[in-house]
C-alpha cells in the first residue's frame, strides 16, 4: 500500500469510478450500447466512469491535462502533468459479462510515467505504483516473476480486432513464440495484462496498436515491480508507437528478440 497524497487522490478517483462500473456490470444486459466501430463498443458505463474520473481528478489537481479514451485530449494550464485515463479497459469483456476489465489511470510528469493505479471492480483487485515507491496489489508488494527460461514462461498478448490492421504480422509473431514458450494468453484488457506482468502472473506481454491510456499505469507498475518495458524495436517509444513489450528481464528480452525477427 502506498500512502502518498498522489496515490490517495488517484485511488479515491479510481475506486469511485469502479463502484459505478461494478453496479453497471451487474446489469450489463440492460445497458444501452452504441457501436463506435466494428469490434469496438462503447457503453454508457464507460462514459459515466470517465466523467467521474475527470471530475475527481480535475478537482484535486486543477490544471493537469488529460488524455482520455472517450473524450480525447484536454489541455491543462500545467503542461508538465498529464493524466492518461482509460475508464473501462476491456470494454468487450465487460459487454460480454467477462469479469476481466479495469479502470486505469496513469500520471505523466515531464514526459515520464510516474504513477499508475489499475482497479478491477469485478474482483476488487487494486494495483498501484509510484516511481520510487514500489508496486502493490491491495496490500501486497509486487515483484515480476523470477522465471528465466522461455520454455517455462506464460506470455500475454493482444490480438488485433477486425477494425485494426496488423493481422498477418500478429500471426507471424504468434508463430515465432508459440513453439518456444509454455503458453500464450489473450485476456482482453491491456492494463490488466501489464498488472499481471507486475504481479508475476505473466512472465511477459506484448501488443501493438494500443494507446497511452491502455499502458500508462501499467508501465509504472511493471517498472516498479522490477520489470522492463520497451517498444517492439527495443526502444522507449511505446507511447508514440503504440507498441509494447513488457516482462521480467530475461523473458522480456527473449520475447522482444522473437517479435523483432518475426
Ligand atoms: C482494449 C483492451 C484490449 C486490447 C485493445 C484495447 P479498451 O482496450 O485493452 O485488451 O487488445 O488493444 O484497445 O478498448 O477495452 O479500452
Amino acid at each position: 500500500m502506498i500512502r502518498t497524497p498522489l496515490m490517495n487522490v488517484m485511488t479515491a478517483a479510481v475506486l469511485k469510478a469502479g463502484r459505478g462500473l461494478k453496479r453497471d456490470f451487474g446489469e450489463v444486459s440492460m445497458l444501452q450500447v452504441q457501436r463506435k466501430g466494428p469490434g469496438d463498443f462503447v457503453s454508457l458505463a464507460d462514459k459515466r466512469a470517465e466523467q467521474v474520473l475527470y471530475d475527481e481528478l480535475s478537482r484535486v489537481r486543477p490544471g493537469y491535462g488529460f488524455v482520455m479514451e472517450e473524450s480525447g485530449v484536454i489541455a491543462g494550464a500545467d503542461s508538465t502533468h498529464t493524466w492518461h485515463v482509460d475508464p473501462l479497459d476491456g470494454t468487450t469483456n465487460f459487454l460480454h459479462g467477462i469479469p476481466q476489465f479495469a479502470v486505469s489511470v496513469g500520471l505523466e510528469r515531464n514526459g515520464e510515467m510516474v504513477a499508475g493505479v489499475i482497479y478491477n471492480p469485478a474482483n476488487d483487485e487494486l494495483y498501484m505504483a509510484e516511481k520510487g515507491q514500489g508496486a502493490y496489489l491491495n496490500n501486497q508488494r509486487l515483484r515480476v516473476s523470477g522465471r528465466v527460461d522461455l520454455h517455462d514462461a506464460v506470455i500475454g498478448c493482444g490480438i488485433p480486432t477486425l477494425s485494426k490492421g496488423g493481422h498477418q504480422r500478429f500471426m507471424a509473431e504468434l508463430g515465432a513464440l508459440m513453439p518456444k514458450c509454455s503458453g500464450i494468453r489473450r485476456a482482453g484488457a491491456a492494463a490488466l495484462d501489464l498488472a499481471f506482468v507486475a504481479a508475476g502472473r505473466l512472465d511477459a506481454y506484448w501488443e501493438r496498436g494500443i494507446h497511452s491510456w491502455d499502458m500508462a499505469a501499467g508501465i509504472v507498475l511493471v517498472r516498479e515491480a522490477g520489470g522492463f518495458v520497451t517498444d517492439a524495436k527495443g526502444g522507449e517509444e511505446f507511447i508514440a508507437s503504440g507498441e509494447i513489450v513488457a516482462g521480467n528481464e530475461a523473458i522480456q528480452a527473449d520475447v522482444l528478440k522473437l517479435v523483432k525477427s518475426a
